[in-house]
């Protein structure tokens, strides 16, 4: 995909030459100027013209009409060169690759250090690219008749630079490592319910664990009967489909110590239960997924990368369905930690899936908790849809989320925890905990009930039910799925093992 070049001159590259350009440059000089010189020293008249910009995120493209080898230039606008950032470089090259991709260009040629500057350097900018490009490209291979003839794609991407070759080289792989497994992540998302149950969302998760020959355990609804996952078992009671509790074990140091557990909801589809959703909820649910997915992709990112760190994975999957069978209001379930808990609305069903997969996290030497899920509407309505609400007990583990969802541009807002919201989850006649104490202020019930399973080991909580799917395309992506969190998980691990 990636060819890396030294010692570019101007009429090397005979394809599209993408060159960054950023505003008010005083005088074109070096590549820029080059580029200038071929083209007439019209440059300067195109961007007064108009017809080229350097604001930034607009992609101008120009024929070279023969003067160049190449046939045609796109410039990338990126804006005010002191307010450039790794963010905003990450998405001009998604708005460039959207554009190449409807052009149907298959081969381009990059100016790397055009778009290098004293606070981005080219490792950062190779990387920008290097993870853009897959998320800027994703398509769903959706099931329509027509979708089944072959479309042009990008398939080489020529790099000029003049830094060394295997440093660009490296941080353009680990971008796409990066975009590849958030891509991944973004397909379980996008796969109806009825080509994903729990056993299909297992059997992804053996053959990922089985290509990287990473240790996984699949937990049937026997061995989880004898593990007393009360909570988890609850919720699949009115399906006809068999749960899984799915584990998979990266070990990046000698010892299994110092273990990070990364927990994500695995509901294949969430029809409220008998606490049903309204017609117009029912939509979508087939994302409920979406923490499942996350901490999948993540592992890919993970198992391609190699830190030295140890994580263990899990998810607890089933879908949340009514049958005479089905689990009920008022029914009262023992969880694995033994903590007993009053059901009063079976649509609050994520929180009790992550209980028994928490408590299990720790059962496999987990240290540290992130669990990730599409929790709760309730965050939607405080954060909108894109902020990942957070919930923490532990500081310094926050901080560390916190850092690396600023690093990838995921950006997660925390909400506060107050002994008066702890009481609320507490308060029950019959059981320890109840799973819905009331619609004020429900996002925070949700993860504070999750927090009851984490007890005293560190734990971060993201609710990604706003972030996890996008209702319109964007730089990065096309609407549908996101892939939320898959990049930040991967960071958090990626960090954490550099110590
Ligand atoms: N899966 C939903 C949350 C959700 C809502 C995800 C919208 C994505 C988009 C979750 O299981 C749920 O039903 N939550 C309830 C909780 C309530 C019953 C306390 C909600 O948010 O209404
Ligand atoms: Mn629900
Ligand atoms: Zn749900």
């Amino acid at each position: 995909m990636f060819t890396v070049k030294n010692n570019f001159s101007v009429n090397e590259a005979s394809t599209t030459l993408v060159v960054g350009l950023f505003e008010k440059t005083a005088s074109f000089e070096g590549i820029l100027g080059d580029v200038n010189s071929a083209l007439g020293d019209s440059l300067a008249t195109l961007v007064k013209e108009g017809d080229v910009s350097a604001k930034k995120g607009v992609v101008s493209k120009v024929h070279t009409l023969g003067k160049l080898e190449a046939k045609r230039i796109y410039f990338v606008g990126l804006g005010k060169e002191n307010q450039f950032s790794f963010e905003t470089a990450r998405s001009s090259f998604g708005k460039l690759f959207k554009a190449c991709k409807n052009a149907k260009l298959e081969e381009i040629e990059i100016v790397l250090d055009s778009f290098v500057t004293d606070k981005v350097d080219a490792s950062d900018v190779a990387h920008a690219l290097g993870e853009a490009l897959p998320l800027a490209t994703y398509k769903f291979a959706d099931y329509k008749q027509k979708s089944n003839e072959p479309t042009k794609e990008i398939s080489s991407v020529v790099v000029y630079t003049e830094q060394d070759k295997e440093e660009v080289d490296a941080s353009l792989t680990v971008g796409y490592i990066y975009g590849k497994g958030t891509n991944s992540a973004r397909t379980l998302v996008n796969t109806p319910a009825n080509m994903l149950t729990a056993t299909d969302l297992a059997h992804y998760a053996v053959e990922l664990a089985t290509k990287y020959e990473l240790e996984y355990e699949i937990l049937d609804k026997e061995e989880m009967e004898n593990l007393g996952m009360g909570a988890l078992l609850a919720v699949n009671k009115g399906s006809v489909e068999p749960p899984k509790m799915i584990v998979i074990k990266y070990q990046g140091k000698d010892e299994w110590t110092d273990v990070i557990g990364l927990v994500g909801k695995g509901i294949t589809y969430d029809s409220g239960g008998y606490s049903i959703k309204p017609k117009d909820g029912l939509v979508g649910m087939k994302t409920d997924m979406g923490g499942a997915a996350a901490v999948l992709g993540a592992m890919e990112i993970i198992a391609e990368l190699k830190p030295e760190q140890n994580v263990v994975m899990v998810i607890p999957s089933t879908d949340n369905m009514i049958s005479g069978n089905a689990f009920k209001p008022d029914d009262v379930v023992t969880s694995m930690s033994g903590k007993t808990i009053e059901i009063l609305n079976t649509d609050a069903e994520g929180r009790l899936a992550l209980a028994d997969a928490v408590t299990y996290a720790k059962h496999h030497g987990a240290n540290y908790i992130v669990d990730v899920a599409t929790l709760t509407g309730g965050v939607i309505i405080a954060l909108g849809n894109h902020i990942t609400g957070a919930m923490t007990n532990n500081e310094a583990l926050f901080e560390r989320v916190l850092e690396a969802s600023n690093e990838v541009g995921e950006m997660i807002w925390r909400l506060p925890i107050t002994d008066k919201f702890k009481e609320r989850v507490r308060k029950s006649n019959v059981a320890d905990l109840n799973n819905s104490p009331g619609r004020d202020g429900h996002a925070i019930f949700a993860g504070l009930f999750i927090g009851e399973f984490a007890e005293e080991t560190p734990w971060v909580h993201l609710d990604i039910a706003g972030t996890a799917t996008s209702s319109s395309e964007y730089d990065l992506g096309p609407s549908g799925a996101t892939g939320v969190m898959s990049r930040t998980l991967a960071t958090l691990v990626e960090r954490f093992g550099e110590e």
